[in-house]
């Protein structure tokens, strides 16, 4: 497994904060996860061998995080949030909302490949519910007018 010398050199600096080397494996399967677009098999065994784990314990892992994905996502992952502040203020209308604006139910990838969407558990952006994530940008105070918005300047971007 080859990763980026941008990789190599986060990872190497990681090993250095940290007492045990299982520490980094969550931020490291981030930056993986960033650079392949999700964690193949490959990455799961290299993570596994750097970390000092079994591959089962790294995936226990990756099963316990929303964000850590074992499929390809969308070039724009969308993440809307349906938990208690979200789903008091219309979370699940803006999921059903980007739901039909997708054309695709959870975990599912547009044919295009540019969008994927999950619903998914607080995000941490309560106070400015409902709110969605796209890969690392929060939208907050959303309404359907402003998700269809939203979602046209990623669509735009390409
Ligand atoms: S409940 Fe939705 S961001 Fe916290």
């Amino acid at each position: 497994m080859h990763f980026s010398d941008e990789f190599e050199k986060r990872y190497a600096e990681m090993v250095g904060h940290y007492p045990t080397k299982r520490s980094i494996l969550v931020p490291s399967l981030l930056y993986a996860q960033d650079e392949v677009g999700y964690l193949s098999d490959e990455v799961i065994a290299e993570l596994a061998q750097r970390c000092e784990l079994t591959q089962l314990e790294v995936r226990n892992v990756i099963s316990y995080y929303s964000m850590l994905r074992m499929k390809p996502a969308g070039k724009y992952n969308v993440q809307v949030c349906t938990n208690i502040s979200c789903l008091i203020r219309g979370g699940e209308e803006i999921y059903d909302h980007c739901k039909k604006k997708l054309g695709i139910g959870h975990k599912q990838v547009t044919k295009d490949g540019m969008f994927s969407l999950e619903e998914v558990e607080c995000i941490g952006a309560c106070s400015w519910a409902p709110a969605m994530q796209v890969n690392y940008d929060f939208h907050e105070n959303l309404t359907d007018e402003g998700v269809d918005k939203i979602l046209a300047e990623y669509k735009a971007k390409g």
